[in-house]
């Protein structure tokens, strides 16, 4: 692994404070891939500012946005071998480890925001995230970002048939594969930072994700028709390599989870914002044409992907989709 920017020297001993005595600085590398101004990127710049007060500057975390370190398919593998110490994939990104989780990515599992917060931020998000200690990962919250939203070159989507013989581009989830096979679309599962050039070639007809990660790397200046669907929800799951955080001592993980709680709670309310203002900047400066779906059309896409919850229940279990589902009142 070869060192980048400052601090080198931490990164090649990723957790060297025992040894050095515990005046030494511990320095959390925290890599994501996406911009400074999303609801991951403000809330990792946030948590970095409130681990620093809280320990009185005894803990840096340093944040390395927009991949610049990884790309998402590689950055779970960096963690567990402990060559950075957190990060904060989509938990989409995690379903391959812990196919559980793919019951997060069923189109219409989630109702609203309110629903999405009492699922990620309570004691299914808690059940959730220990499942990944056998995997020598901490997990320590659920992110949100927000509802995801539909985009296409080749023409509005109203219906699930408007979606037949495209190309879309999609986290790497087989839940997420199965909503667009659904739907007969053939999908390819590629980084983030591939996205942009994907659909400015036109290799890519279309792809989902939030407001937030349209509009700051600029998709909408590349698709020429979007729905509002809310169809699936962008969470992130923050994590920790579990030696590291093992090895802490204990007044500073209090000091972290404090931060943590702080940031995440507020993002809640923080991501929906950023969501929505960067919405309206969509509508003022570009011409792309937005479709909000009606009540009705989307019970009809409810309806559609009725098919998927009979089959995810069969395999993963009806519990967590029980579970999900009673909250949403
Ligand atoms: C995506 O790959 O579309 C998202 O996971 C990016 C992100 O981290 O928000």
């Amino acid at each position: 692994f070869i060192g980048f920017g400052p601090n080198n020297d931490s990164k090649s001993i990723p957790f060297d404070h025992e040894q050095e005595g515990l005046n030494k600085q511990i320095v959390i590398n925290f890599s994501h891939v996406v911009a400074e101004n999303t609801p991951k990127g403000q809330a990792a710049e946030r948590f970095a500012k409130l681990v620093a007060e809280k320990t009185n500057g005894k803990v840096k975390v340093e944040v390395f946005p927009n991949g610049v370190l990884y790309a998402e398919g590689e950055e779970v593998n960096a963690l567990i071998r402990g060559e950075i110490q957190m990060i904060a994939p989509a938990y989409s990104n995690m379903t391959e480890l812990l196919p559980e989780w793919l019951i997060l990515d069923l189109p219409y599992i989630f109702k609203d925001d309110e629903h999405v917060e009492a699922v990620l931020n309570g004691e299914i998000g808690d059940a959730l995230l220990s499942q990944l200690k056998k995997h020598n990962i901490k997990g320590i919250a659920f992110w949100s970002n927000g509802f995801k939203q539909m985009m296409s070159n080749r023409g509005p989507l109203k219906a699930p048939a408007d979606f037949l013989g495209q190309r879309f581009r999609i986290m790497p989830s087989k839940a997420l594969e199965d909503q667009f096979h659904e739907l007969g679309v053939k999908t390819s599962a590629m980084p983030f930072n591939q996205v942009y050039r994907n659909l400015e070639s036109g290799y890519l007809d279309g792809i989902e994700n939030t407001i937030s990660n349209i509009y700051s790397k600029r998709f909408y200046k590349v698709q020429k028709y979007m729905t509002i669907s809310n169809h699936g929800y962008l969470g992130y799951s923050v994590m920790m390599n579990q030696e590291f955080w093992d090895s802490l001592p204990k007044d500073i993980q209090k000091d972290i989870e404090e931060a943590m709680d702080e940031t995440t709670n507020w993002l809640y309310t923080e991501s929906q914002e950023i969501n929505n203002d960067q919405l309206n900047m969509i509508k003022i400066t570009s011409d792309i044409l937005i479709h909000v779906l009606s009540d009705e059309e989307r019970e009809s896409w409810i309806d559609f992907f009725q098919p998927l919850y009979e089959e995810y229940g069969e395999k993963y279990g009806k519990r967590w989709i029980n579970e999900i589902q009673k909250l949403s009142n």
